[in-house]
């Protein structure tokens, strides 16, 4: 009997083959006390300084808590408002199952948390980052369409040999982008939410750079991620980054 030959795309590894069972029964009391010690000291830090949305989403998903949350919950309260949904994946993802996995609305979430000799640096996302600093953000609708885009454009970017380009765009936004709410500038990016020693140096330090945000701009200016960063994009809230990822084409 004939065999249908085997293509590049049958071994291509899937976005599903990263996903692990949280077990959440194997975080230990440390790790419980590691996360709300963290959670308690960046709300009471950041206070008004982070952008509405992502506080309207501390409190739609009820991040405060006690403990490590367990994704199933923060699923049910998640997926009925915007359709995305977090997984527990070992660490970091290559760039091109990350991007499949925001195309599917889908957020992974490394599933370790730092030790309490950590807490003020970490030079790889923990669970602190991937839920306390972005999964608020997801509950918003703009936001939720704006990375699914993002991962479809990742997607398509890196199929033609240009996945550096939307990986920029992202890192100075969703990342490490300030925002301008109000009159003031405040925190947008992941990055920046969840990192007890950068927020107020990239919102207030004298010897830092603050740009105004566009695609091109962001997509034509590299970063550097294994230190604290010398250039902050500052966009104009949530709905007018996502109008610009969406006139970006596929
Ligand atoms: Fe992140």
């Amino acid at each position: 009997m004939l065999q249908q030959p085997i293509s590049a795309a049958d071994l291509a590894p899937r976005w599903q083959d990263y996903v692990i069972p949280q077990d959440w029964a194997h975080f230990t009391a440390e790790d419980h006390r590691v996360w709300d010690i963290l959670f308690a000291r960046q709300v009471a830090a950041l206070g008004t300084r982070i952008v509405q949305p992502f506080r309207d989403g501390l409190d739609l998903l009820d991040l405060s808590r006690p403990g490590v949350p367990e994704l199933a919950e923060l699923n049910a309260r998640l997926e009925p408002r915007t359709g995305w949904r977090t997984v527990a994946v070992p660490g970091l993802v290559p760039d091109e199952i990350f991007f499949a996995m925001l195309a599917n609305r889908i957020f992974p979430i490394g599933n370790f948390i730092r030790t309490y000799e950590q807490l003020d640096y970490l030079d790889e996302p923990d669970l602190f980052h991937d839920i306390f600093g972005h999964v608020p953000m997801l509950s918003d609708p703009r936001m939720a369409r704006m990375m699914e885009r993002i991962g479809r454009l990742g997607t398509a970017g890196i199929a033609r040999g240009e996945g550096e380009r939307m990986a920029r765009i992202y890192w100075h936004s969703v990342e490490f982008g300030l925002s301008r709410e109000g009159g003031a500038i405040k925190i947008f990016g992941a990055g920046l939410a969840s990192s007890f020693g950068e927020f107020a140096k990239a919102l207030d330090g004298a010897d830092v750079e603050r740009r105004t945000f566009s695609v091109e701009a962001a997509a034509a200016t590299p970063y550097e991620n294994d230190h604290m960063q010398p250039l902050y994009f500052i966009n104009e809230g949530v709905e007018a980054v996502a109008q610009a990822i969406d006139a970006l084409a596929l």
